[in-house]
């Protein structure tokens, strides 16, 4: 059997649409990606987390993505975790087994086709610099997802630098690191309403911009949707922008990262 790089190389046409995947905590969503565009092909389709978020069980709905969407080329992933070469090395929101596991590999494995593996708030940013509140903004720029947990991504002049993992700073007065509290999983848990967490939000971002200054803050994550809720109680000094592409950000940028990846890898 030819090994599916192999396959893959012999249709290079197949990078210009990507299956991107986004791993989280709550739910996997994926959709056929054309890369050039940003633009979903079909309608995304979300499967919810295995309750056992181990590797089995996040590689078989994997799997179920690609024969829900009867995919035959690349997949990229968005990992809600740091991820170096493939390798998942922390396990914040997921199951503890995930740590040293390679899971380019493994999913690779489990769909037959080639994969690309990223964090996810660097795949959400990525897609953001490109088609979305970053496109053409040349200055630094801070990505914060606000979801089950608080991702981050920095970009300057475009570029990331890559497995930022500023939700787990300390905040003065807190228990636990940021995003035990100022998630999104936070609200829900703590029944806030807009005002209270979006104050606390903005205690967690002032520390960001008093630490990074970026130029650009680009919301991103489930709360990107509800901005208007509580983009009042944001007094900050960077331009503050909501993901323009809401809750596809980083469905579209692990195609996007998937496609830069292969693309190095078979010399195209
Ligand atoms: C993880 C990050 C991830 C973020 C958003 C955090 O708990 O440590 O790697 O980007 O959640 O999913």
């Amino acid at each position: 059997m030819i090994h599916s790089w192999q396959t893959f190389k012999y249709n290079l046409m197949n990078l210009k649409n990507i299956l991107g995947v986004d791993i989280g905590g709550s739910g996997i969503k994926a959709a056929p990606v054309n890369c050039k565009t940003g633009k979903l092909l079909e309608e995304k389709y979300r499967i919810p987390t295995p309750e056992k978020s181990d590797t089995e069980g996040i590689a078989g709905v994997i799997a179920q993505h690609v024969r829900h969407f009867r995919w035959k080329g690349a997949i990229g992933c968005g990992f809600p975790a740091v991820v170096q070469n493939g390798i998942v090395r922390t396990a914040a929101n997921i199951d503890n087994s995930w740590i040293g596991i390679n899971g380019r590999k493994l999913f690779s494995k489990a769909t037959k086709l080639p994969v690309w593996l990223l964090n996810d708030a660097d795949a959400a940013g990525l897609a953001e610099i490109r088609f979305g509140a970053g496109a053409g903004f040349k200055g630094s720029i801070l990505m914060v997802t606000a979801g089950t947990g608080i991702g981050s991504a920095l970009f300057v002049k475009g570029k990331l630098y890559p497995n930022t993992e500023l939700g787990h700073i300390f905040l003065k007065e807190q228990p636990q690191d940021a995003e035990y509290s100022a998630s999104d999983a936070a609200r829900k848990r703590e029944g806030l309403d807009w005002d209270s967490w979006g104050e606390r939000f903005n205690t967690y971002l002032t520390v960001m911009e008093n630490l990074f200054w970026p130029e650009m803050i680009i919301i991103g994550g489930g709360v990107s949707k509800k901005m208007n809720n509580f983009k009042h109680k944001l007094n900050l000094r960077a331009r503050v922008e909501p993901a323009l592409l809401l809750n596809n950000a980083g469905i579209i940028g692990a195609a996007v990262a998937a496609k830069i990846y292969l693309k190095n890898q078979l010399g195209g």
